[in-house]
């Protein structure tokens, strides 16, 4: 286990916050998580659990203990000639795992290449795009609960997975760490291929359809519309994709006729933040030091030396402007510390 204090986060968060955690705590075994959370350290101080710090927005120095997985490594726990299970460590980097999975020609993964993050967090936040979602690979998630210091394994029903929602982010919140997460990977192509340009973009140099050009497809739209964290901070979608009652979505189409629009499940209906935005007149334009991505509305990012309030100042406008004209509340993506 690696210990420290007043450590510095700027290179835990895509943000670019220059904050401190009083401690920091790297375990890499189970057992050192199981083993931290029965101490008295633990017991009684504030916890946060961060993975690669791609959906966080610190706003002061967190005066508690940050938490960081370094379960890394992965093993395949069975297959046959259709699938094969996956059990990875929570620590293991998202992208690493599907480029992984790209190699072996293993399908299912591709479409959610290059998202930001780590494996633990992938199963907290049911991490999207393209059409597919962390829960539609997952089978089961190994965690340790705070209080106990047991494990409990909690197979994909059990996590109560919606749109970037789980039990782990409403019911259990801060009760339990994921340690493992075991996916199933198919073995046969199951092409995703609907979502926005991604057949056009496949079509344009014409070439054979393999997991390899469609990773590379996914990492091309990807990198055109949303911004680098290495050169500019950012946390990616920084609202979640509103939600709305059918019967409100019909009042709005008419009125806007080319209104982007997804299913969300009976009677509802999933609208895009970033279009809402951008037809507000917000995208690319900032206040101080913070501003709204030229390119994908739904970013907000640190122009340089921007400050966490900086950050909500601008999203509290943002969300202003998107509840005058279509009185709708977006509801941030990125977690506030
Ligand atoms: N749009 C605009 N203007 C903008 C942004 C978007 O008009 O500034 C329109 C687009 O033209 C498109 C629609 O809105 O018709 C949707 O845009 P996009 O495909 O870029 O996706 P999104 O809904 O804005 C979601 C995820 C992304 C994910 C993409 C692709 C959320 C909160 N975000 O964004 O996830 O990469 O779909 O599947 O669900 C993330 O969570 O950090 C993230 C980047």
């Amino acid at each position: 286990m690696k210990e420290y204090t007043q450590y510095p986060l700027l290179a835990h968060n895509t943000f670019g916050m220059d904050v401190r955690a009083a401690r920091f705590v790297e375990y890499e075994s189970e057992d050192e998580l199981r083993r931290f959370l029965l101490s008295p350290e633990a017991r009684t101080a504030r916890l946060l659990h961060i993975g690669g710090g791609s959906n966080l927005l610190f706003t002061a120095d967190f005066e508690g203990i940050v938490l960081h997985s370094a379960i890394r490594g992965w093993e395949v726990v069975a297959q046959d000639d259709d699938e094969v299970l996956l059990r990875v460590g929570a620590g293991v980097v998202w992208d690493d795992l599907v480029a992984y999975t790209v190699e072996q020609g293993w399908y299912g993964a591709e479409n959610l290449s290059l998202i930001p993050g780590e494996v633990g967090a992938s199963a907290v936040q049911n991490i999207g795009a393209y059409g597919v979602e962390a829960k539609d690979l997952i089978v089961q998630v190994e965690a340790v609960s705070r209080t106990t210091g047991e494990r409990r394994v909690f197979p994909v029903e059990e996590c109560r997975y919606a749109y970037r929602q789980s039990v782990f982010k409403q019911e259990l919140k801060g009760e339990y760490f994921v340690t493992q997460v075991t996916y199933r990977f198919r073995k046969r192509p199951c092409w995703r291929l609907e979502y926005g340009n991604i057949r056009a973009e496949l079509a344009k140099d014409g070439g054979a359809l393999t997991l390899q050009r469609l990773r590379e497809v996914i990492v091309h739209i990807r990198r055109e519309k949303l911004p680098d964290p290495a050169v500019t901070g950012n946390a990616g979608s920084f609202f979640m994709n509103p939600i709305v009652p059918q019967s409100r979505f019909e009042e709005l189409l008419r009125e806007y006729p080319d209104l982007p629009h997804y299913p969300a499940g009976e009677g509802t209906v999933k609208l895009s933040a970033g279009w809402l935005i951008d037809r507000c007149g917000w995208k690319g334009r900032s206040l101080g030091p913070a501003g709204v991505h030229s390119r994908q509305a739904l970013v907000l990012v640190n122009l340089g030396g921007a400050t966490g309030a900086d950050i909500l100042r601008l999203s509290a406008a943002v969300q202003s402007a998107v509840r005058e004209r279509f009185g709708i509340d977006l509801h941030p993506e990125v977690i506030f510390l």
